[in-house]
Formats: structure tokens, C-alpha cells, sequence
């Protein structure tokens, strides 16, 4: 049975352009939801910073995505989560979705392998992502890969070539006699180079979180029953806190 419709938009956020691919995900899996996305370029990146100033940082983009009225919050950026999560979800009392780097999909599918974790400084260093890290020790060998300058290169437009790969040779130095089977991507700008670094393993079995967050986001709408039943293809917003004129018509050819 169909029950209220709630037309209300769905407030994302991000530091810069990588929850754009969250935004695209959820057009693909609640095509009818209106979304008001913000881009905070103004303070990215987020993970060079300390737990406190991300916190500060996110607390002013939820009030103002709260005072747009939306029906619920998607944190895009697993940086912002990880620093967070816990205290918006007690601060407001709309559905509040964060992003998770996808360790489980991860190791399930490689039992015994070899994983290795691309995020930010921040993310990587979150007592939270430890303790996510720590569930799965002894099934599979994770190792922590910090590549925060792979969030400038997006930022700056470079999604493949030599500056990608240099990134990557330098961060997987110390790594380099053992074989990855599989790579998580635990930061959402890292989803626009996921051919390239395709490209750098071989091919390799690349996991996110991203359809994970989506679905997260549907289950909450469903159980409180907030979801858009309208016909019609949902609107989209984009904000960008530097620059809004430009990074608005890159998000958009990201989304193509
Ligand atoms: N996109 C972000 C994430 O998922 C953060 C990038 C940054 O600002 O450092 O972690």
C-alpha cells in the first residue's frame, strides 16, 4: 500500500565532488527523490584535518542543509563520517546516512586474501575505522593506504595519466612485493578514478560503498515512511561553497 508521499528533498553533502557519485547512485536507485546537494570545496579537504575542525565544519553544512528543509541526511564523504556520524545523529532527528568504507563485501568475497584500503588520512586514522578493520583481522590481511592527494587531482579535473599513477607508485611503495586481491575505495572522490586504478592493479576487484549508503538510505525512507511516490524524475540542487559556477557544471558532467 502507498502511503504518504513526502516530496521533500534528500540533503547530501560532501567536501568538494566525490558524494556526486553518491548523488548519482541515489538517482539510479530512488529516481524520483529531490536531492539539495552541497559541496563544501570552500574547506576541502577534510581529511588533512584534525576530528574537531571536521566535526565544526560538518555541524554548519547539516544546519543548513536542515534549515532547507530536508526529510533526511546523507553524509557522502566517509571522512565526515567517521568524525561525525554519532553526534549529528544525536544533534538531529531526521534519518542521518553516513558512508563506510566496504571492508566486508571486501574480505566475504576474498577469504584469506589480501585487501588493501584507500581513504583519507582522517578516515584512516578514526577509531572507527579501526574498529571496523579490527572485525575482519582474521579473515583477511588489510592494509591501510593513505592517498589524500588522489581528492586535489579530482578536484582539479584529473581523473587518469601519469599525475593518478605517480600518486599511486608513491603510496604503494612500501607495498610493493605483496599481491592485492582485492582494494577498497573508502573515500567517495576515489569512485571517479576507479578505471585508472583499475588500470594500476590489472584489473583488480574493486569494492564501495555506495550502493551500500543507497540502500541504508531507502530502508530509513521506507521505515518511516517519508519516500517520494511522485511520477516524475526528481530535481536536483547543487551548491558548491567556492567557486559554484564551475564546480556546478563539473559535477554535472560527472553524473553523465
Ligand atoms: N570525499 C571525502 C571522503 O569520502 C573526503 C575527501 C577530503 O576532503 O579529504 O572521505
Amino acid at each position: 500500500m502507498l502511503n504518504n508521499s513526502d516530496s521533500r528533498p534528500i540533503g547530501v553533502f560532501d567536501s568538494g565532488l566525490g558524494g556526486i557519485s553518491v548523488v548519482r547512485e541515489i538517482g539510479r536507485l530512488l529516481p524520483n527523490e529531490n536531492i539539495i546537494y552541497i559541496g563544501d570545496n570552500l574547506n576541502n579537504p577534510y581529511g588533512t584535518k584534525s576530528k574537531d575542525e571536521i566535526l565544526r565544519i560538518t555541524l554548519d553544512v547539516v544546519d543548513r542543509l536542515i534549515k532547507m528543509n530536508v526529510k533526511a541526511v546523507v553524509i557522502a564523504c566517509n571522512t565526515a563520517t567517521s568524525a561525525a556520524v554519532r553526534i549529528l545523529r544525536e544533534k538531529y532527528n531526521v534519518p542521518i546516512v553516513g558512508m563506510e568504507p566496504a571492508i566486508k563485501p571486501a574480505v566475504m568475497e576474498n577469504k584469506g586474501g589480501t585487501i588493501g584500503v584507500m581513504a583519507t588520512i582522517s578516515t584512516l586514522k578514526e577509531k572507527k575505522f579501526q574498529n571496523n578493520m579490527d572485525k575482519f583481522k582474521d579473515i583477511s590481511n588489510i592494509y591501510k593506504i593513505p592517498t589524500q592527494e588522489l581528492v586535489e587531482l579530482v578536484e582539479n579535473d584529473i581523473f587518469s595519466g601519469d599525475e593518478i599513477n605517480r600518486v599511486l607508485d608513491k603510496h604503494f611503495y612500501e607495498y610493493r612485493d605483496i599481491k592485492f586481491d582485492a582494494i577498497v575505495l573508502g573515500c567517495t572522490h576515489f569512485i571517479f578514478l576507479k578505471d585508472s586504478i583499475s588500470d594500476y592493479f590489472k584489473g583488480i576487484k574493486i569494492y564501495d560503498g555506495n550502493e551500500g549508503t543507497v540502500n541504508r538510505l531507502k530502508n530509513l525512507l521506507m521505515r518511516d515512511d517519508i519516500l517520494n511516490y511522485s511520477n516524475q524524475m526528481g530535481k536536483l540542487e547543487i551548491i558548491f561553497t567556492r567557486e559554484n559556477d564551475k564546480f556546478k557544471r563539473r559535477a554535472i558532467d560527472l553524473m553523465k
